[in-house]
């Protein structure tokens, strides 16, 4: 038997969504900037898909700007606004960002930029007093993650985004890991940029999004000063992103986004459910500790733990083996032999950040599923 729990690590793409990418790879190849048919038809196919993404999130479509995923928004997100500045300014990030946010503010703190990493609570949660206190007269930039991939903590996006906006900060989250799980609604929640990729819920990997808050009451948006391209070119999506862009791979998320629109709601439940029982399960084995927030505030298909004595890669090869696929510490950095920097951020010692696995479920997995996986963490933990 093979069982994959590990979607926040990437996920299949849906037959749906291939077969549509496979149709306008054979019959919608055209460029999208041609003036001719072909060009139209491709056009067709992108702006159907801004369309599909938007309403995943209650977005104006004009605001969405497609990227080659998660981490070059999230770069696009904080090198374009700090491209705007002359001088070096002040930006805020969590300690728990995905690399793709983290890479960038160390890569900006080289070059002069202030960063401040606000601390996290035991469960990864930031603080939104520490968020106001940590704000400056030359903070131009906030950026915390929606919901944190290595422990699925959901942070407390609203008030963060509000503090934000009575700052005229502009306030980005790298939504990543939360897209298709949980309702994100732009319009509601004081949002500037959002980070999205398609290979999180089911679209291919290499394609992604940026939104834009066009309505944004920050003058930096709103002056058409915007943000400063990380690609220059021939002026594709909105002068944003230059580059032909991925038609087919579009199609796909645009279609993607649309059935988890549709899906959301009872697939959330049936996730919480399953892991919720996965959890009761795995309650009895000694020594292997829950990390996150358990509850509210926790993607719905999300478990994550740390073993006292047991390496989590040992832990995932010996899992492997029995055809089930885990992960430890972050999917994107696994390989590396140093302990989760997310784990240490919340207070964990060395050993304990690198002892910690992630489980992640998603479509496919049925209750036989999460019993067989229960079954064989039991008996694998008896002999480690
Ligand atoms: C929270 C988060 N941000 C960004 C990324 C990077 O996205 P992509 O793989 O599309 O570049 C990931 C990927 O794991 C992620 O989990």
């Amino acid at each position: 038997m093979q069982i994959y729990l590990d979607h926040g690590a990437t996920t299949p793409v849906r037959l749906e969504v291939i077969d549509l990418m496979t149709e306008v790879m054979r019959s919608q190849w055209g460029n999208p900037s041609s003036l001719h048919e072909w060009g139209e038809r491709s056009t067709m196919v992108i702006e159907r898909s801004r369309l599909q993404l938007a309403n995943l999130i209650n977005a104006d479509p004009e605001g969405i700007i497609f990227t080659s995923g998660g981490t070059e928004s999230d770069n696009m997100a904080l090198m374009g606004v700090a491209r705007q500045y002359q001088t070096p300014q002040h930006m805020i990030i969590s300690s728990v960002e995905h690399s793709a946010v983290r890479v960038p503010a160390e890569f900006l703190e080289q070059h002069g930029w202030e960063i401040t990493r606000l601390s996290v609570d035991r469960t990864g949660q930031v603080s939104p007093q520490d968020l106001a206190r940590s704000l400056r007269p030359n903070t131009v930039l906030v950026s915390i993650i929606t919901a944190q991939n290595e422990v699925g903590t959901i942070q407390p996006i609203e008030k963060l985004g509000q503090i934000c906006r009575n700052a005229d900060v502009l306030f980005h989250t790298d939504a990543v890991q939360a897209i298709g799980k949980i309702k994100l609604d732009v319009q509601a929640l004081p949002i500037d940029l959002l980070s999205i990729s398609a290979h999180k819920f089911y679209g291919m990997q290499g394609i992604g999004a940026l939104y834009i808050n066009p309505l944004s009451t920050n003058n930096l948006i709103t002056n058409q000063r915007s943000l400063i391209p990380l690609i220059l070119g021939g002026g594709q999506e909105r002068s944003y992103r230059s580059g032909t862009q991925a038609v087919a791979a579009i199609a796909g998320l645009g279609l993607a986004a649309e059935l988890a629109e549709k899906e959301l709601s009872p697939e959330s439940a049936r996730l919480i459910k399953l892991r919720d029982q996965l959890y009761a399960l795995l309650t009895d084995i000694p020594d292997l500790m829950p990390t996150g927030r358990m509850g509210t505030d926790r993607l719905p298909h999300h478990l994550s733990f740390y073993h006292q004595r047991i390496d989590g890669r040992r832990i995932v090869r010996e899992m492997n083996f029995a055809g089930i696929a885990i992960s430890s510490g972050s999917a994107c950095s696994s390989g590396a032999i140093a302990p989760s920097p997310i784990l240490l951020a919340m207070g964990y010692s060395e050993t304990e950040s690198k002892n910690s696995i992630r489980l992640t479920l998603g479509k496919s997995n049925t209750e036989a599923d999460i019993e067989w996986t229960a079954s064989v963490m039991n008996q694998i933990f008896s002999w480690l």
